[in-house]
Formats: structure tokens, sequence, C-alpha cells
């Protein structure tokens, strides 16, 4: 008989004791100091904060842009470090810019594959195209809108395009930095609900920075930064 303990899954997230400080020649700017979190899936977060409180640098530590000075940041109780943030960035986590970053000369159908082209995802029924269409519909993309040239579509249709491009890559974990801040408060509305399910049917971690308290109370945990710390609540 088995008697070993059952196995406790670690968290999809976890920064334990990381702190990260900006050198220049000039001056040094602690933004973190020695941060303890962990982020589940199946759940919707929110990060607030003030203007220049680190919510961009948290996010850019999480997604594996950068290291923390100090610290350690684990996936699935990986570190980073080990794991590599390539590998990382490119199988298990995918950002959503502000400013989407799609590729302009190309049709919305055309950026999602291109993704799946790029980090090597491979749909179940191993057909890219009908993968990458059935995702735009998801977003609430039609086949008509699908084929336009992602700079016919509006701010919103190409926000729906950039998350679609995110699931195109299967990724565990979604971050988005003011999805929002360009939308009109319907369309914000229609990315707020596509988080939501994200995270509740399709058990993805989503962490969203925002400055919209419509966004944050609307998620299921919400991070406050302020001088370097972080206070988490139940939004
Ligand atoms: N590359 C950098 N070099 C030096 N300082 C930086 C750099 N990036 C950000 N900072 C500083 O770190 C602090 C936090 O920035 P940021 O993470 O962008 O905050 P937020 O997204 O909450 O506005 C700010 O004081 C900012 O000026
Ligand atoms: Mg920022």
């Amino acid at each position: 008989m088995n008697r070993t303990a059952p196995a406790i899954t670690p968290p999809a997230l976890q920064f334990a004791d990381v702190s990260h400080v900006y050198q220049n020649q000039r001056r040094r700017t602690t933004v973190l100091k020695q941060i303890d979190l962990a982020f589940e899936r199946g759940t919707f977060y929110t990060v607030l904060g003030p203007s220049g409180s680190g919510k961009t640098t948290l996010l850019s530590l999480a997604s594996g842009l950068d290291s923390p000075t100090k610290g350690t940041i684990r996936f699935d109780g990986q570190d980073l470090a080990e794991l590599g943030l390539g590998r990382y960035r490119n199988k298990h986590a995918a950002t959503v810019f502000q400013q989407y970053n799609l590729l302009t000369y190309m049709t919305a159908l055309q950026n999602v594959i291109t993704a799946m082209e790029i980090t090597g995802a491979k749909p179940a029924t191993g057909r890219r195209k009908a993968h990458a269409l059935e995702l735009l519909a998801k977003v609430g993309l039609d086949p008509d809108m699908a084929d336009r040239n992602v700079l016919k579509l509006s701010g919103g249709q190409q926000q729906r395009v950039a998350i679609a491009r995110a699931l195109a890559c299967d990724v565990d974990i979604l971050f988005a930095d003011e999805p929002t801040g360009n939308l009109d408060e319907d369309t914000a509305d229609g990315i707020i609900g596509i988080f939501q399910e994200l995270a509740h049917t399709q058990n993805k971690c989503v962490i969203v920075v925002t400055h919209s308290q419509t966004l944050a109370a609307r998620s299921d945990r919400t991070l406050t930064l302020r001088k370097g710390k972080v206070a988490v609540g139940a939004a």
C-alpha cells in the first residue's frame, strides 16, 4: 500500500520572497519588497495600485519578461530560472498588451494562426485554421471579421483578436495590462466576461492589471500594490 501523503498541488504561479530593484547610473528604485504571493488556476485576479506602484513590473516578472533581483518565481512548482523564461513564455504564459501588438499587415485569422505556428501549439484536431476560427468565434468575431485586416477592426475587436491569439497558444496563465483602457463600457464588459469564462470554465489563471474598479469588482481576487508591498483581498 502506498502510505505516502498525497502530493499537494503547487499553485500555478508563486512568488517567494521576491524583491525587484531598478538600478540606473543615478538612482536605485526599489519597486517590490519581499513579496510572497500565490496565483491559482480557475481564478481571475486583478492588480490595482497607483501609477508608479509597480503593477507593470509585477506583470513583467510574472510573465517571464524579466527576472526578479531577489527571490524565486515558480510555475507549477518549478523555478522559472530553471524552466527558462523563453520556454515559460512560449508554452505556459501569454500576455495581451494594451496596444494589442498585432501584426498589422495580416488578417485576424492570420494573426492567430501565426501565433500557433511560432509557439508550436497544435490543436487536438490537428487543424490550426479551424481551431483559430473557433477561438475567434468564442471571443465574438465571426468568419467575416476573421478575414479582415486587423486595422479594419475596431479597438474592441482588435483586443478580442489579441485574446484569441493568446488562447491559441493554449497557455495556463493569461496576463493583460490595462486591457479595457481604450474600450467603451459595453465592449469592456464583453472582454471582462471572456476573462471570467476563461478562469471559471477553462480553469485558466487570469491576471489583469487595471485602474478600473468595475473590472476589479468582477474579478475573484484583487491585489493592491502600494509602497512595494501587496495587499490581497476578495474583490
Ligand atoms: N526600466 C526601468 N528603469 C528604472 N526605473 C523603472 C523602470 N521601469 C519602471 N521603473 C520605475 O519603477 C516604478 C514602478 O514602475 P511600473 O512597474 O511601471 O509601475 P506602474 O505600472 O504601477 O505604473 C516607477 O517608479 C518607475 O519609474
Ligand atoms: Mg504600468
